[in-house]
């Protein structure tokens, strides 16, 4: 694992943002593994930036995100189909068609599952995964207990998720209470994995994710069985790792 270290939030997310731009401009048919949450906003505006100078181009890449909410239409503005739209894909050259989340108005959950995990083995794999790390060392939304080997799955989220995204919400009651995230297996297959944290509150998780014993009770603790990951902190984040 490579460790980058930032000064802060936007320093962090210039800096991954560099990582995810050279991954497209030496592969631009790339296949990049995205996330939502709030850490990787400045990373996609910085994007967009660059993208507006025609300094990265990404008419033809290929984007696969690791969660979506259950119940939420594409329009809801807490999906995360909105978020991409909104904080990311309106904003550069990518083709609609091109983007892929998990439908979470399916019909049938364990068909959306299949059809998820089909899209990424047609994609023939994700070249670099953005990840976050969730409080409680969720990757995607899989959560604490969450066997590593699992494809594409629907899972009931745990409180301390509701309680932690319920800021986005007007009020904890309005959090689904349930998500499609891709499985553990799909992120640690992806080539590259670039993890980025922010701030004080995210470093005990992301001390026992990498010093830590590796155990589904801390999903990220698997990232520290794969050869391919960087992690970009910043300095408050990575107080605690040594
Ligand atoms: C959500 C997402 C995760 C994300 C996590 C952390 O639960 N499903 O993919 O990593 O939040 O979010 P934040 O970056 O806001 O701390």
């Amino acid at each position: 694992m490579r460790v980058i270290r930032a000064k802060d939030y936007n320093d962090m997310c210039r800096k991954a943002a560099s990582i995810l731009c050279a991954q497209v401009v030496l592969k631009p048919n790339s296949v990049l593994g995205l996330a939502t949450g709030s850490t990787p906003l400045g990373v996609y505006r910085q994007l967009a930036e660059w993208n507006a100078l025609e300094d990265v181009d990404f008419s033809e890449t290929t984007t696969i995100n690791l969660d979506e909410y259950v119940g939420l239409t594409p329009d809801d503005t807490q999906s995360y189909r909105y978020y991409m739209d909104n904080n990311f894909f309106r904003y550069v050259n990518i083709l609609p068609e091109n983007t892929y989340l998990p439908n979470g108005l399916a019909a049938d959950k364990t068909e959306e599952c299949a059809r998820y995990d089909a899209i990424i083995r047609a994609c023939n794999g994700i070249d670099m995964q953005l990840l976050g790390i969730g409080n409680n060392g969720h990757i995607g939304f899989n959560e604490p207990g969450t066997a590593f080997e699992k494809g594409t799955h629907c899972v009931s989220l745990t409180e301390s998720t509701i309680s932690a995204n319920s800021r986005f919400f007007d009020s904890e009651a309005d959090v689904p209470r349930f998500a499609y995230t891709m499985g553990i297996r799909a992120i640690v297959q992806a080539r590259h994995i670039v993890v980025i944290v922010s701030g004080a509150g995210k470093a005990e998780i992301l001390k026992d994710s990498f010093t830590g014993p590796v155990t589904p009770q801390v999903p990220a603790s698997v990232l520290q069985l794969c050869s391919n990951v960087i992690l970009v902190g910043d300095e408050a984040a990575l107080s605690l790792l040594v």
